[in-house]
């Protein structure tokens, strides 16, 4: 039998205190913001039905041909956990029968068997937003300006956004033509992976991180010097939409997005502090998603953004110095009983409030209130039962004084100073 394994799998990572609460805390802006734009919150399996993203994320993709965790399930089932969230988010509006527009936000793990390295992980954490049922070219335009509005909230300064189209239906498949042909003359200069792309969608091309295919296609043609009448419009109107917030955007006339779904507006968000893992989120336009998923011709646009980069790229999240937390402290065994029903009054009253039970020794409870980074103790001994009172100390001053037990809960929320 072999040793049990004790330490979590190759690209995972704990999130302990204090990083899983930074890690809650940019969940938390995420949502925020996502509500005031009015998203709401779509909670979605993580795993699927492989065919859910082999359709969408496209057979040819490096995700679908390369980095999903597929497995069959005990009856059978061909299942795989969910490498991104947009085609579960599709799946489940159209199972639901939503609404149509509707506005979703999620947040949550997602898995990728890659090469694990800073700033990417196998599991990962994503939130995204999903506008389905909206055309308009301005909704491209207020969702990247959504994303930089969540990194600035974090203090995230050295982000650029970079944003391309892509043309649709009309348009592309000429423009994929003469890609190919433009491919096929440089076909000896492109990686093996590159060779089955010419063939399967020329487009992925683009996204090869070999640097001797980069340099190969330096001259290729651009998706967006082959766009029709209505993609040059939707294109030019995303763009001034962006201007006229004073949004700093680059023209990236090579970003295609690793995922097959999309049509005209991509975007990505690239942090220079990141490394090669540069690309803090994406998203863009993906209008035939819904119709291929069985549903009725439905405009979709969505991003989602990665919290370890996100993580990495802002500074430290300052966590509040004081918990918000009171600690009832008691004397002796006496007062347990009406600690306890204290800390359940404090509670109860919205009051964070912890109990050593353990520690017998008064000196033992303040070292657990110190851990537990409380604001402050409120202490019941003999002395207290009999007048009826408490005594509260501040462990920020060490100033104590006593309140009496209808006056408690708001003399220690007077303490939870920000
Ligand atoms: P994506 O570009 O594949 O897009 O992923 C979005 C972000 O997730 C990336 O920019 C990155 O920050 C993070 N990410 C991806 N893979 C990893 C990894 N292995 N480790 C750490 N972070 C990672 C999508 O997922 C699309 N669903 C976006 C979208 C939504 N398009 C339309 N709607």
């Amino acid at each position: 039998m072999s040793e049990p394994r004790r330490t979590r799998p190759k690209g995972t990572q704990d999130f302990v205190p204090p990083d899983s609460a930074r890690l809650l805390h940019v969940e938390n802006v995420f949502r925020r913001l996502a509500e005031r734009c009015g998203y709401q919150e779509i909670v979605t399996p993580t795993f699927e039905h492989t065919d859910v993203f082999v359709k969408s994320s496209g057979e040819g993709s490096d995700i679908v041909t390369k980095e999903m965790y597929s497995f069959k399930d005990r009856g059978e089932r061909d299942l795989t956990l969910r490498p991104e969230g947009t085609p579960g988010v599709v799946r489940a509006v159209l199972e639901n029968r939503l609404r149509l527009p509707c506005r979703l936000y999620y947040v949550g793990p997602y898995f990728r068997y890659c090469r694990p390295q800073k700033g990417r992980t196998r599991e990962f954490h994503q939130v995204g937003v999903e506008a389905l049922g909206e055309a308009s070219p301005l909704v491209d335009a207020e969702i990247i300006y959504f994303g930089t509005d969540f990194f600035r909230s974090l203090g995230i300064s050295d982000c650029t956004v970079q944003v391309n189209s892509i043309g649709c239906r009309d348009c592309r498949p000429a423009y994929r033509e003469t890609l190919r042909k433009s491919l096929f003359d440089r076909k000896e200069r492109l990686c093996a992976d590159c060779h089955v792309r010419l063939e399967r969608n020329p487009l992925r091309v683009f996204d090869c991180k070999v640097e001797s295919c980069q340099l190969a296609i330096q001259d290729a043609p651009a998706p967006r010097q082959h766009l029709c009448r209505a993609c040059e419009l939707h294109h030019e109107q995303v763009l001034s939409a962006l201007s006229r917030r004073g949004l700093l955007y680059e023209a990236n006339d090579r970003l295609v997005r690793g995922l097959d779904y999309y049509d005209r507006t991509t975007f990505e968000y690239i942090s220079a502090s990141l490394g090669a893992q540069d690309s803090l989120g994406g998203g863009g336009r993906y209008d035939y998603l819904v119709e291929e998923f069985g549903g009725p011709a439905t405009p979709a646009v969505g991003v989602a953004i990665g919290l370890e980069r996100t993580l990495l790229a802002a500074p430290a999240v300052p966590l509040p110095e004081n918990r918000h937390l009171a600690f009832v402290v008691w004397l002796s065994e006496a007062e347990l009983r009406a600690a306890e029903d204290l800390a359940d009054r404090l509670r109860a009253a919205g009051i964070p409030a912890q109990i050593d039970y353990d520690s017998s020794k008064v000196k033992g409870q303040f070292k657990s209130a110190d851990a537990a980074r409380a604001a402050c103790c409120v202490i019941i001994g003999p002395d207290e039962m009999s007048k009826g009172v408490y005594s509260l100390k501040d462990l920020a001053t060490g100033e104590q004084h006593e309140v009496s037990s209808d006056a408690v809960a708001e003399a220690v929320r007077a303490l939870f100073r920000d």
